[in-house]
């Protein structure tokens, strides 16, 4: 029985984009949304700009864009602000991660020189390799939450923004796991008094966005809003929260791929990924300490193969991720994989995937879509975690005593069929209503 969808308040005004970090991935976004506004360039890689969904019996051959099927923001009712370590405006920023080409910045320059990042709620601590001018003078952790309030407020009186979604697109924090504190909203209070060391960073603009009503989805593997304390806080303040970990370049392979095997019943013994890169993310996930939070995410996509009911096929996968800082490289990532896998009678077989990817291209598009989902489930009254939104995700957050699902495609439908239901749409079951149509 299919719950009756809820009443979407219509976008009216500006939607401000708030993002933590403006490095590669957050000056790409910026920078793509202008190039599409200007008719410069496409959107490729965004569900909200580019796909169709299909609604009602295949027979009336309805598919709409998404993006006419339901009232999303605007690109044109996009404002952007954010925090960043350094000072570097959008522009320099972009023109420092080297990502877009110079003839694409260029006649975007104006506009990015425009976007300036506030000074940073920062500790090195928690980012061992990274040491910017642009941060908040130390105070009690309290105090920094309620400096991150202050400048939501101020950047909406700003921009002159209805509303606005915060996109975590700052660095990956050391492994931290939920600890005393972040037990429940109280313990996390009483936390963020304390200066418990267990609040990183990432929580505080978690925290803060969720006071001031902000939907906030978190696109690196930090713990963030994925504990008891910001959950129930979420669901407190009726906010929308989702992470963790943009899926990407070689996840992004992975979680395409291993449906496909395990569907044909393809057994398989290992599975070895391991890439080279060369931009701030490479070095800072150089550091021991961030790459343990990176390889926990990455790692846990193979649970797609539900080694458990198939333990004949998956049982002994032997699977290792690397990941391996080289300057040379830039942004222009590369991952290699080697899949040993097996078929008929047992006989082995072996897969090899070279990707030469552009993260931060791949990046760019999760956040435009994660902000005007994000938006939109705000105006639909959606709160706490939103997990039909983990096809986004490396790691999803999910609600607790729920299981991750890492499947491209199982994801996709839940992402579609969510959208339907917010529409006022029969969801998509192939049962036989649907089939009779085809
Ligand atoms: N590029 C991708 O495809 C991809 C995929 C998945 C996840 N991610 C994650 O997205 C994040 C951004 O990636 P990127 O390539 O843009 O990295 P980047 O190093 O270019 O940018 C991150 C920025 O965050 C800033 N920062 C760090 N801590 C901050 C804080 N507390 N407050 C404000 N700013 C802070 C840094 O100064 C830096 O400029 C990383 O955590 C990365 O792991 C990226």
């Amino acid at each position: 029985m299919v719950s009756t969808p809820p009443t979407v308040r219509p976008h009216k005004g500006k939607l401000l984009v708030l993002t933590p970090g403006m490095g590669a991935v957050a000056t790409t976004f910026i920078a793509g949304v202008e190039a599409v506004r200007r008719g410069n360039a496409r959107p490729i890689g965004s569900l909200t700009q580019m796909q169709t969904i299909r609604i009602g019996p295949r027979s009336e051959n309805k598919a709409p864009l998404i993006k006419d099927f339901l009232p999303l923001a605007q690109l044109e009712d996009l404002e952007f602000a954010g925090w960043d370590v350094y000072p570097d405006d959008a522009y320099d920023a972009a023109a420092r991660a080297k990502v877009l080409e110079r003839h694409d910045l260029e006649p975007l320059a104006d506009f990015l020189h425009t976007v300036k990042p506030m000074p940073a709620a920062f500790d090195p601590e928690y980012v061992k390799r990274l040491n910017g001018p642009n941060v908040k003078p130390t105070k009690s952790k309290r105090e920094l939450a309620e400096a991150l309030r202050q400048d939501i407020r101020d950047s909406l009186a700003r921009t002159g923004a209805d509303r606005a979604v915060m996109v975590w697109c700052g660095s990956t924090e050391i492994y931290l796991r939920p600890g005393a504190c972040h037990a429940n909203i109280e313990t996390f209070e009483a936390g963020l008094d304390a200066n418990d060391p267990a609040i990183a960073p990432s929580q505080l603009y978690a925290y803060a966005a969720i006071m001031e009503g902000v939907p906030y989805a978190n696109g690196a593997p930090n713990l963030s809003a994925d504990s008891p304390a910001l959950e129930q806080l979420a669901e407190l303040k009726g906010v929308p929260i989702a992470g963790k970990d943009f899926k990407t370049g070689q996840t992004l392979m992975k979680t395409i791929l291993a449906p496909g095997l395990k569907a044909r019943m393809i057994g398989i013994d290992g599975w070895f990924s391991t890439n080279i890169l060369g931009n701030r993310d490479g070095e800072i996930l150089d550091d021991p300490e961030s790459f343990k939070a990176k390889e926990v995410t990455k790692s846990g996509v193979l649970d797609i193969l539900q080694a458990d009911l198939y333990p004949e096929l998956y049982g002994n996968l032997y699977h290792k991720v690397r990941i391996n800082y080289y300057p040379p490289r830039g942004d222009a990532k590369e991952g290699w994989d080697n899949i040993d896998i097996r078929g008929w009678l047992g006989y082995p077989m072996q897969i090899k995937v070279d990707f030469l990817c552009r993260d931060s291209i791949l990046a760019a598009p999760i956040v435009l879509d994660l902000a005007l989902f994000m938006d939109l489930a705000g105006r639909a009254g959606m709160k706490g975690v939103q997990e039909w939104l983990s096809f986004y995700f490396k790691g999803p957050h999910v609600e607790p005593g729920h299981v991750q699902e890492h499947d491209l495609f199982i994801q996709h439908m839940r992402l579609k069929n969510t959208l339907r239901w917010l529409g006022g749409e029969a969801p998509l079951t192939h049962l036989p209503e649907d089939l009779s149509e085809v």
